[in-house]
């Protein structure tokens, strides 16, 4: 690596905790220090709002593209020169403070500690946040910084609906976020995301710091399960067509796959709604969701087939009608080597303590990797918890991650490892 060009800033720690503070005001969960901002519900729009203001308010250029995705640049018109960072604000409906305001707050952060620092590195700086990064709302996740990297036609995107029938687009609409800046938008020059680990991993090493190599592939499907409704008192037991009862078995089935695939394996099935949901009524409609990850493509394919085959089994069983919906699918992702390198000697040189890790989780980095270097950088979350109001991490773990992401940005705004960018190329 060459010599930096001037010094890296020092972020400024209770500045930032102030603002992850403000903006955990808005859709603030009662009795909580947890967040519901659900992708483009009145809340998410007047979090946006206020992100926005401190963006205009450090004078950067800001732009809305067609999706709701908002980037500000430190110079108008340059964001494809740019070292951009970014994450999203948008909640799950039981979410934390951190999940993916840190990425944007502390990308902010930076840009400020550089603007009043006095010298601006070689290349300029952009900050962003995506739309949809969740996915609880609208799937699938990531929807906002697919768009952005070309992985779903803006049009499609428009068009997807939320449980009650609404879109995207009409939602984008109401909240004044539909911008006209170009979906896909412009490819920085690289892309880096802070953001808490969302498990167990750092805290139990007892570790300041994960160098996030890449994030495992994940596949969402909705399942559909037809049977009859009928009297809980008088429909004798082997005449049933319960719904419910083969969306429990399957339930069942998903953590025995997880386990028996082992290594990576995780399954979840997150959400069960019974029609008609009574007492005393035998349920003839269950939809549930099923999440699959892994690391490795293989493995994930193989669960997705041992999936298929433990709905058919039961919805057979029971004499149920079956569809089945895939809402997200994303192959395993690897980070920039390069980058990650980076990630690793910064770390090193400021006296942190790190590991190398994958993401459990997904992020929008994922998609952006498929377009411009990038990595990512974990700070620990108190008990491992995530997407749990109870969502907690230190305010020195979340200062020493920004000091970090600082320090990236600003050589890989330098241009330090530029020669290593351009054997490599994008990872995609
Ligand atoms: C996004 O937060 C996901 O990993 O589900
Ligand atoms: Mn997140
Ligand atoms: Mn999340």
């Amino acid at each position: 690596m060459s010599g930096s060009v001037g010094r890296t800033p020092q972020i400024d720690g209770e500045r930032l905790m102030r603002r992850l503070d403000e903006l955990a005001q808005i859709g603030a969960i009662e009795g909580t220090h947890g967040n519901c901002r659900l992708a483009l519900t009145d809340e998410d729009r007047a979090g946006r709002d206020l992100v926005c203001t401190w963006m205009a308010d450090l004078g950067l250029d800001i732009t809305i593209d067609g999706l709701g995705n908002v980037v500000a640049c430190t110079e108008a018109g340059r964001v494809a020169d740019s070292v951009m960072m970014g994450s999203h604000i948008d909640t799950v409906a039981t979410g934390g403070r951190y999940d993916g305001n840190l990425g944007v707050l502390a990308g902010l952060e930076v840009i400020e500690s550089v603007l009043s620092g006095g010298g601006m590195p070689t290349r300029p700086l952009s900050v962003g946040y995506f739309t949809d990064e969740e996915g609880s709302r609208f799937a699938p996740d990531m929807l906002g910084s697919l768009a952005y990297v070309g992985g779903i036609a803006l049009e499609e995107a428009l068009e997807i609906t939320d449980r009650d029938g609404i879109a995207v687009g009409d939602e984008l609409d109401r909240i004044g976020y539909r911008g006209s800046a170009p979906v896909p938008g412009a490819v920085p020059y690289a892309f880096m995301e802070l953001h808490i680990e969302q498990g167990p991993v750092l805290e139990f090493h007892e570790t300041q710091i994960g160098v996030v190599e890449g994030v495992q592939g994940i596949s969402w499907t909705e399942v559909t399960l037809r049977g009859q409704s009928n009297h809980a008192g008088t429909t004798p037991m082997p005449l049933r067509r319960d719904a419910g009862l083969a969306a429990c078995r399957i339930a069942n089935e998903v953590r025995e796959l997880a386990h028996n695939i082992g290594d990576s394996q995780v399954g979840t099935v997150g959400a069960i709604s019974l029609v008609p949901n009574l007492v005393n009524v035998i349920a003839g409609l269950a939809t549930m969701t099923v999440d699959l990850r892994n690391t490795s493509e293989a493995m994930l394919q193989h669960a997705e087939s041992r999936l298929d085959e433990i709905v058919s089994r039961n919805a057979e069983t029971e004499h149920l009608d079956v569809s089945m919906r895939r809402t997200a699918r994303f192959e395993p992702v690897e980070f920039h080597p390069a980058v990650i390198d980076l990630v690793e000697t910064c770390a090193a040189e400021a006296g942190l303590t790190h590991r190398r890790m994958p993401s459990g989780a997904g992020h929008d980095a994922q998609m952006l990797a498929r377009v411009c270097p990038t990595a990512m950088i974990f700070v620990p979350s108190f008990d491992g918890v995530s997407h749990n109001p109870a969502e907690y991490t230190a305010p020195h773990d979340i200062e020493a991650g920004a000091n970090l992401l600082a320090d990236v940005v600003w050589r890989l705004a330098n241009g330090e490892i530029d020669s290593e960018i351009g054997e490599i190329g994008a990872t995609t």
